[in-house]
This record gives structure tokens, sequence and C-alpha cells, in this order.
């Protein structure tokens, strides 16, 4: 078998909101600590808690290094983008994609919260990107499908039956996110820019106009619950096998 088509093995792991505890915040740093303070409502904090903490968790337990020295430094591909071409308007306060550095450096994660789910995806030496989205009964879909939807998606989903929009749409925007994290970019990157296929079809990537598009992107829904819609996406031309942590499994990890 050559490397070339030797599958690459990306893990994913579901947690759910009510595994967070006051024992996962000895994992955060000063500064996810501050910012997680800032959060008003406790959901928020439990959210970004279990995300972080659980980042940690899982890269510790892959590389043998204590969950308490694995770092992150947060980059933002737009602003990198930006400060390159001279561009104004970067944000110089930290923020961005969380990068293993340290020990823990060659690993790449990708992490994603909403409702009561937040879900964490890793893998070694290839970038990923992670998304779940509630559905929600959004008052302007159509306004929404305006901002997120590239022309041809959105002729696709105008065409659905109006009960089953709100849950195409969110399909949608969870796989063209997963992309855009993938990247780096995230939403600055314009989520109208990158075309995917329409939910009821196996995900793919279907365009990306303008810059930063990835050589070849990997993409697949993840099925967790009838009321979110989430998506993986690994930009690699290796064939992708991940594995899929349920949230009882993910629990136990951060039980210890
Ligand atoms: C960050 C962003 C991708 C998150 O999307 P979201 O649907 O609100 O939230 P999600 O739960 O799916 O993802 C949040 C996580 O994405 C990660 N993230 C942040 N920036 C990211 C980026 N550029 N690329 C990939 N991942 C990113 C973080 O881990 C964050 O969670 P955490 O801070 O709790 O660890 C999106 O809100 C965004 O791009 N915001 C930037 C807005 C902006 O224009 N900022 C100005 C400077 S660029
Ligand atoms: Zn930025």
């Amino acid at each position: 078998m050559t490397l070339g088509s030797t599958p690459l093995r990306p893990t994913v792991w579901w947690a759910h909101i009510s595994s967070a505890n006051d024992r996962l915040v000895r994992l955060l740093n000063e500064e996810e600590l501050a910012r997680n303070t800032r959060f008003r409502l406790q959901t928020d904090r439990d959210r970004h808690l279990l995300g972080r903490a659980l980042a940690r968790t899982a890269l510790a337990e892959r590389t043998g290094v204590p969950a308490s020295e694995v770092a992150f430094e947060l980059r933002c591909r737009s602003c990198e983008d930006k400060a390159r071409t001279g561009a104004d308007g970067g944000d110089p306060s930290p923020h961005g994609k969380p990068v293993p550095v340290g020990p823990a450096t060659g690993w790449e994660i990708s992490i994603s919260h909403s409702g009561e789910w937040v879900v964490l995806a890793m893998a070694e030496g290839v970038p990923v990107g992670v998304d779940v989205e509630r559905v929600s009964e959004a008052r302007d879909l159509d306004g929404l499908a305006a901002y997120t939807l590239a022309e041809s998606e959105a002729r696709a989903w105008r065409a659905l039956p109006e009960d089953d929009r709100s849950e195409a749409f969110f399909g949608y925007w969870a796989r063209k996110e997963a992309l855009l994290k993938a990247t780096g970019l995230g939403l600055s990157g314009g989520l109208r820019r990158v075309s995917v296929t329409p939910p009821s079809d196996r995900a793919r990537l279907v365009a990306w106009e303008g810059g930063g598009a990835p050589g070849t992107a990997w993409l697949t829904d993840l099925e967790r619950d009838p009321g979110y819609r989430s998506a993986l996406a690994v930009l690699t031309d290796r064939p992708v096998e991940p594995t899929v942590h349920p949230a009882e499994r993910t629990a136990a990890l951060l039980r210890g």
C-alpha cells in the first residue's frame, strides 16, 4: 500500500454540556480563564471550558504529555493574510484557531459548540475543521441564507419544501464552516465563497472562490443528534476514516 492511499484517522470527541464541572477549570490557562469569566451565561462558560479542557485532555492522552503542559497558540489566517498584504483591519487581540505548540506541536485540532454539544476534532499533521449547529427556527432564515449560501446553493435551498429549509440551512452552514475552520480563516473567510453539495447528497466541497482555497479537502457530516447538524473537514487528498467517540467515552476520558 502506498502512503498516498493509507487512510488518515482523525479522532472526533463528542462531549455533552453536562460533562462540564469545576474540576476542569484547572486545565485552563490564564488567558482562557479570563475569557471564560467574561461570558455572561453559564452555558457559554461551560461550552468554552469543556472545549479547551477536552482538547488538552485528548492531546495529553495521545502524546503522553501532561494535560496542563499542552499549550495552544491562537492563529487567525484572515488577519495573518491581511498583515502579509499590508491591508488594514486585522484584530490585534489574540484570537483564532487554537494550534497546539510546545510538546504537542504537529497536532491539529478544531473545536465547536452549539446548544448542548461540544465537539473536538484532532489529527496529526493535517488541518481539521469541525462545526456543530443546533437547528433553530431562525426568524429571518431568508436573510441568513442570503448572507450564507452561494448562488447555486441558494437556488437548491429555495426549491426545498418550506418545512425542510431550517434543517437544510444548518446542514449547509455546518459543512461550509467546517471547511473554513480547517483552513483557519473562520467566518472572515466568507461563507458565500465556499460551495458544498446539498445536505441530501454526500458531503463534498464543490467550489471555493477567491483566496485561501485548500488544495484538496475531505468532508463528511457527523451524526449526533436529530436537532443538530455537524460536519468534519480534513485538508488532505488521502482517504479519511475518522474514529468518533460518543459522549459517554468522552465523559470517561475527562474523569481520568
Ligand atoms: C471563530 C468562528 C469560526 C467560530 O464560529 P462559531 O460558530 O461562532 O463557533 P464554534 O463553536 O463553531 O467555534 C468556536 C471555536 O472555533 C475556534 N476558532 C476561533 N477562530 C477560529 C478560526 N479562525 N479558524 C478555526 N477555528 C477557530 C475556537 O476554538 C473557538 O472556540 P473556543 O474559543 O471556545 O475554543 C467564527 O465566529 C469567526 O470566524 N469569527 C471571527 C469573526 C471576526 O470577523 N473576527 C474579527 C477578526 S478575524
Ligand atoms: Zn482575525
